[in-house]
């Protein structure tokens, strides 16, 4: 199921420039599965026409609170019952000041107060000049929307349209619907903050070769995904892995089990949730050789010797078990067969709560997955799916157990 099907979404356009990125975020919340009603202001249809985001919503535009299209001839009552959530991208340094007096004079800011709050959510992406954003009227503003229960989303960095750099621009129409599908989710690890490690290690063997393995990263990216979309404060520790950083995640890149271990270790002091879903190398080479290692004309092959690399995840256990339970963790199991009898004996060896088993060369790679969760009373096949889903319900499972 797509992420926001059988979600009505009214998308709100202010006047500026990034009107022009609003065309893709219609888009790209129609890809996403919602149905898209677009309101405009008079100033928005200076960026942009009415006709462009009439074809691509296939709906008609509103612009004004005098169209005499709706039989009641009340367009802002109609519209914002019908909404899963109010969307406004760009919302300009105009409208919020507007919206935070709970003035209405046209269509959009009316259809905003005449919300119902408390069921539909109103969402705000900032897009203005620099030194628009950072005037602490705009500052105050951004504040006072926050407290009235309005999600205002943070702004972008980088050139703007009039020829300054810095703070200001809209966010990209991708990082918006992910914030958007967050805003769907409950909000089950909120005042959490959630380490998760992800991707595969590099133990380099010379400057130019080492040994890696094939986790592509992606079941701890969707986990990070999700317990951001879950309200937690994530950090993201991946190793060497072509993913892109989801939304609001704070990500640190390390390449071997040694940088990866102190990376976890330096970050979980205030953790409260540890799930470990890095394909770890068990071990390295003792003496990583300063210059490549070159062929012989005899044909000897090289002589290395291995270390056990640190198991982070043990170690993470263990220090949770001196905590008294504030600290949860999860390890993954990749197995290639007898899933659930290895499972638990990792369970066991490790000493975690909670293990989640998995058939590697099955998933590696993929964007789906099966799972069977393993605790100390029960196993749960959790079947294939997407990684996000996947990630989503073991969220709804990690709650569950912290609650305990
Ligand atoms: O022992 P094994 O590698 O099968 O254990 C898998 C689990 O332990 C995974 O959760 C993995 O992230 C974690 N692990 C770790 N440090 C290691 C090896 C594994 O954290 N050195």
């Amino acid at each position: 199921m797509l992420d926001l099907q059988n979600k009505h979404i009214v998308l709100g356009l202010t006047g500026g420039i990034a009107c022009y990125k609003a065309a893709e975020l219609c888009r790209a919340l129609i890809k996403q599965g919602a149905s898209v009603q677009v309101v405009m202001t008079e100033s928005a249809t200076q960026f942009i026409t009415a006709v462009t985001m009439q074809a691509l919503s296939n709906r008609a535009v509103y612009v004004s609170q005098w169209d005499a299209r709706e039989p009641n001839n009340m367009a802002h009552i109609n519209l914002s019952r019908e909404a899963d959530a109010i969307l406004i991208a760009p919302a300009s340094a105009d409208f919020m000041a507007k919206l935070l007096h709970g003035r209405a004079d046209d269509l959009l800011s009316l259809m905003c107060l005449a919300r119902p709050v408390s069921e539909v959510p109103l969402i705000l992406a900032p897009a203005m000049n620099r030194e628009m954003w950072v005037n602490p009227a705009t500052q105050r503003n951004v504040a006072q929307l926050t407290q009235d229960g309005a999600l205002v989303l943070d702004v972008g960095q980088g050139d703007q349209a009039c020829g300054e750099t810095g703070d200001g621009r809209m966010l990209e129409p991708d990082d918006i619907v992910q914030d958007l599908i967050a805003t769907f989710q409950p909000k089950l690890l909120a005042g959490h903050k959630v380490l998760v490690t992800a991707g595969p290690t590099y133990e380099a063997i010379d400057p130019v070769r080492g040994i890696t393995n094939l986790s592509s990263g992606k079941m701890g990216f969707a986990m990070a995904r999700a317990a951001y979309e879950a309200g937690a404060n994530v950090t993201l520790i991946a190793g060497p892995v072509h993913l892109p950083t989801p939304r609001g995640v704070q990500r640190i890149d390390v390449r071997s089990a040694t940088d990866m271990h102190s990376a976890v270790l330096s970050q979980v002091a205030d953790a409260s949730v540890f799930v470990a879903t890095a394909a770890v190398a068990d071990w390295r080479v003792a003496k990583v050789a300063e210059q490549k290692i070159k062929k012989t004309a005899q044909g000897n092959t090289p002589d290395l010797q291995f270390t056990e690399n640190p198991d982070i995840l043990g170690e993470v256990a263990q220090t949770a078990r001196a905590r008294n339970g504030e600290l949860f963790c999860v390890g993954f199991a990749a197995e290639s067969h007898d899933l659930q009898k290895h499972a638990q004996a990792k369970r066991e060896k490790k000493g975690v709560p909670l293990l989640v088993g998995n058939i590697g060369p099955a998933t590696f790679g993929s964007d789906e997955n099966a799972l069977l969760l393993v605790d100390a009373q029960d196993t749960q096949e959790i079947p294939q799916a997407n990684k996000l889903d996947l990630a989503r319900k073991l969220v709804t499972e990690i709650a569950q157990r912290i609650k305990i």
